[in-house]
């Protein structure tokens, strides 16, 4: 008999795993935090960050804030210790910090995080990626997504899950001129076919959670945007 999503939640819980989360202020960061409070399936999350921020409402007495360096994260393998699972939300842009910032941040600081949680026992890595990510590519953004996707891939954690999400829709504090275009250009598209072109960041917070109390033996779970919002239909209203 299939499980429904209360089910899974029960028995995952009863496992007492805990989890870190790096990219918890970012938007995808923020609504997986909301899933994680709102179904409590971690005895214990560590929200790895480089900053302490005001997390209202609170979250739980399960979570904590470490900050660190991410320039020397083999200084602070004490925020990944022992835990079970590791989710990964982060990332930057090229109009925020350049070409070789854009690549620090999202590749070389998601790639050294995850090789520390695999050393410090992490079974089970959830990253977000992109839709177009290909390690072949000229673009810099696409490449730069498809190299990390390769070299966690070769890192055989017990389970890799990769969410691969086209646009994301949410109401950013921040202005992303390229964000903002792509938006407005999709609006329509995105009316007649909202599961293609996009995605809401708190359909990627929630699927990260519904994948993660998903039982089964793969080692690789691979979501593209629709299949994220399947995911979120799949199990609902969570
Ligand atoms: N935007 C899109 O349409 C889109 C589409 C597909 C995939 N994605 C990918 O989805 C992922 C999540 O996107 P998002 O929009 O939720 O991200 P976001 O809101 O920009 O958040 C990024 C997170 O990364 C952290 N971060 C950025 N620069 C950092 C640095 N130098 N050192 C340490 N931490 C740093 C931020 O911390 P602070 O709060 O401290 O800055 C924040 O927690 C990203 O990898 C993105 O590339 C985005």
């Amino acid at each position: 008999m299939t499980e429904n999503f209360e089910e899974k939640v029960k028995r995952y819980k009863d496992m007492g795993k805990t989890a870190f989360v790096i990219g918890y202020t970012g938007e995808c960061g923020k609504e997986l935090v909301k899933a994680l409070s709102k179904n409590k399936i971690f005895s214990k999350v560590v929200l790895v960050g480089r900053r302490k921020v005001d997390l209202s409402p609170d979250p739980g007495p399960e979570f904590e804030q470490r900050i660190v360096d991410y320039d020397k994260l083999e200084d602070h393998t004490e925020a990944f210790q022992g835990a079970h699972v590791g989710y990964c939300c982060l990332g930057t842009t090229k109009g925020k910090a350049g070409k070789e910032g854009f690549i620090k941040v999202d590749r070389d600081y998601v790639i050294k995080s995850a090789e520390i949680a695999k050393s410090n026992g992490c079974q089970h890595f959830s990253v977000i990626t992109a839709s177009t990510a290909n390690k072949n590519s000229m673009f810099l953004y696409v490449k730069t997504k498809g190299e990390v996707e390769d070299a966690l891939k070769n890192m055989a954690f017990d389970k890799l899950t990769i969410f691969k999400p086209a646009v994301l829709l949410c109401d950013r504090a921040e202005t992303r001129i390229g964000e903002r275009i792509a938006t407005t250009i999709m609006k329509p598209w995105t009316m007649m076919f909202p599961t293609t072109g996009s995605v809401p960041t708190a359909y990627v917070g929630r699927a990260m959670v519904i994948d993660t109390v998903t039982p089964g033996d793969e080692k690789l779970r691979i979501y593209n945007n629709g299949e994220i919002h399947g995911l979120v239909k799949q199990d609902g209203k969570k």
